[in-house]
């Protein structure tokens, strides 16, 4: 029997146990400055009402030259939660033998490459949830393998199940329909995933040459259903506005942006940006979506310069499964000192704060090719009491990190094309302000959908009238909440 183990890092000083937002209690003193030393710090709670809500802005009618993204089998909608820590799909096992079918929401993770759902034997908190169903079919597929995945004193372990095009099941993706996968069904799960609405971890390797089966996007292709292993993201960011129009009544209220599979990626790159910039994948055991970082430099508004990168071959990993970023425990100490003077505070536990009204920018250049983020992007919520006036940094360090971790503060500035085929990752600037949205089919699939064709149904251009507006959904400072770890899988196999 093979037994797979497999580790998972934990990405961040606070991802040791679960977090949803940025501040932390232990922010005691000022660097440089006044000494706040042992000052207690007024951190919100951990119900949900106190995390911020993102804002989706849509519009019932916008200027026509805008583009229309019809949402199809090819285009898909990303979710994500109320504050925008996670961003996940919607898949759905079907087994048709003995008429089970179950929808389950993954969470998006190029960190990992292993896709595992609950099990109906977990009893562990993040699997008790009313609202996230486990994995229940009475047939058993199992492979006999069996996966363990180790997350700081949590642990992810059960049986590999390995479907087959003769096992009569299907693993869907939206209408897309693969008759082979194989996922782990867990026993237990992390508590990491106790406040969030998935069911487990959907992995996407950037590489699948050992375990094809475990790759979505490699099986997608290998089964003819898409005709490129490649995907892109677009994820929604603050400053879009979407005009929906479409079949059912509205945007999903948890939108997080479009996921684009096969052709559609290139047919709908210049929507989205002018130029992409190819980076190539530097091959790693882990089938992390790897680079390399070549130069970065620091603006603030008294300064530019260059940082000093603390190895000589540093490297990057985009990551869909880390909400902020994470980078070695030096780099984030220097780049923030660096950046903010002696206005910093920290715990020199890999946790800052920063003047709220401060100006800075970062630019790494990746492969050679530059890439910017503003503090818009990694500023998170406004601390209280006192620490008035300072804002946590969704920057973080952490320990035994030797690379660079770009979550979805970065994503959602770009347009990411994910080629598993060619070993790239594309980035281009996603400079698309205003777009419409219309649903030309519904995107999951029911039993009777199983066996009917998936041509595209109706024209939906026709249901233009049926224009739907939704009003702000919070205030856009509620971007900034979120949940600070990165979810990066790191395995070896013991055969
Ligand atoms: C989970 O779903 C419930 C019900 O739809 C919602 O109220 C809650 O905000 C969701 N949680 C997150 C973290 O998005
Ligand atoms: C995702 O699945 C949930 C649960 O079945 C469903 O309520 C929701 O409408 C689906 N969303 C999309 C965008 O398919
Ligand atoms: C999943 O849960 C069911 C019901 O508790 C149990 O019979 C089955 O053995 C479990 N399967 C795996 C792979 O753990
Ligand atoms: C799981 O499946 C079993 C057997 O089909 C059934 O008795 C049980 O009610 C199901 N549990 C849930 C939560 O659906
Ligand atoms: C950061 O970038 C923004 C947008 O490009 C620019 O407006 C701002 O002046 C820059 N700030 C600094 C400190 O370089
Ligand atoms: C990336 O860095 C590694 C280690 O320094 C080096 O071996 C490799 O050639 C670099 N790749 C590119 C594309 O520059
Ligand atoms: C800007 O950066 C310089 C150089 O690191 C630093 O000395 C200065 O304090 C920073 N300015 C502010 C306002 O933090
Ligand atoms: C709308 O969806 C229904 C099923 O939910 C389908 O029968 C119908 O053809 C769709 N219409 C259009 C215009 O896509
Ligand atoms: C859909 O509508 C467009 C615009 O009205 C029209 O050009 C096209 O021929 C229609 N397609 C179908 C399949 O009816
Ligand atoms: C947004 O927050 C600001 C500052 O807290 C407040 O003045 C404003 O009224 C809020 N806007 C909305 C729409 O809630």
């Amino acid at each position: 029997m093979l037994v797979h183990w497999l580790g998972l890092l934990a990405g961040t000083a606070l991802a040791l146990h679960p977090v949803k937002d940025f501040r932390t209690a232990s922010l005691q003193k000022l660097k440089g400055g006044v000494s706040k030393q042992n000052v207690a710090i007024q951190v919100p709670g951990k119900s949900e009402s106190n995390a911020a809500s993102y804002t989706i802005s849509t519009v019932s009618t916008l200027p026509s030259l805008a583009p229309t993204i019809a949402v199809s089998d090819k285009i898909q909608y990303v979710l994500t939660d109320v504050s925008q820590s996670i961003y996940y799909i919607n898949t759905t096992f079907t087994d048709t033998e003995t008429q089970y079918e179950q929808t389950f929401q993954l969470l998006l993770d190029s960190g990992s490459d292993f896709t595992w759902i609950y099990n109906q034997s977990c009893s562990s908190g993040a699997c008790t949830r009313d609202l996230v169903p486990k994995f229940n079919d009475s047939r058993k597929i199992n492979s006999g393998d069996k996966f363990e995945l180790s997350y700081s004193g949590d642990s992810v372990s059960g049986d590999i199940l390995s479907t087959s095009s003769t096992d009569k099941t299907v693993f869907a993706f939206g209408s897309l329909q693969l008759t082979s996968f194989e996922f782990g069904l867990a026993d237990e799960a992390p508590t990491i995933f106790n406040d969030f609405n998935v069911s487990g971890i959907l992995g996407i390797p950037s590489q699948s040459e050992d375990h094809t089966k475990r790759s979505m996007f490699s099986q997608l292709y290998n089964e003819k259903i898409i005709d490129k292993p490649v995907f892109s993201l677009a994820l929604v960011a603050s400053n879009q506005q979407i005009e929906y129009s479409g079949n059912v009544s509205a945007l999903p209220d948890n939108y997080g942006g479009l996921m684009f599979f096969g052709s559609e990626v290139a047919k709908n790159q210049q929507t989205f940006t002018d130029s992409v910039k190819y980076l190539n994948i530097q091959s790693n055991d882990n089938a992390y979506w790897l680079v390399n970082v070549t130069d970065i430099k620091l603006f603030n508004d008294s300064y530019s310069g260059d940082f000093d990168i603390s190895e000589s071959s540093l490297q990057a990993i985009i990551d869909t499964g880390t909400t902020g970023m994470a980078l070695p425990m030096d780099d984030a100490d220097n780049l923030h000192s660096q950046l903010f003077g002696s206005s910093l505070v920290t715990d020199s536990k890999g946790n800052y704060a920063f003047p709220c009204d401060a100006d800075a920018n970062i630019t790494i250049s990746l492969d050679g090719q530059k890439f910017s983020i503003s503090v818009s992007d990694f500023k998170g919520d406004e601390y209280g009491s006192q620490l008035e006036g300072y804002c946590a940094s969704k920057i973080q360090g952490l320990d035994d990190n030797n690379y660079w971790i770009l979550g979805s503060i970065f994503l959602r500035r770009y347009y990411a094309i994910f080629d598993i085929q060619q070993h790239k990752i594309g980035l281009g600037v996603n400079n698309l302000l205003l777009y419409k949205l219309k649903e030309v089919k519904p995107t999951s699939i029911t039993s009777s959908s199983l066996s009917s064709s998936t041509t595209v149904h109706g024209n939906s251009s026709s249901s233009q009238s049926t224009k739907h507006s939704k009003t702000s959904l919070a205030n856009s400072s509620g971007l900034i909440a979120g949940l600070s770890y990165a979810l990066l899988c790191m395995f070896a196999y013991i055969i």
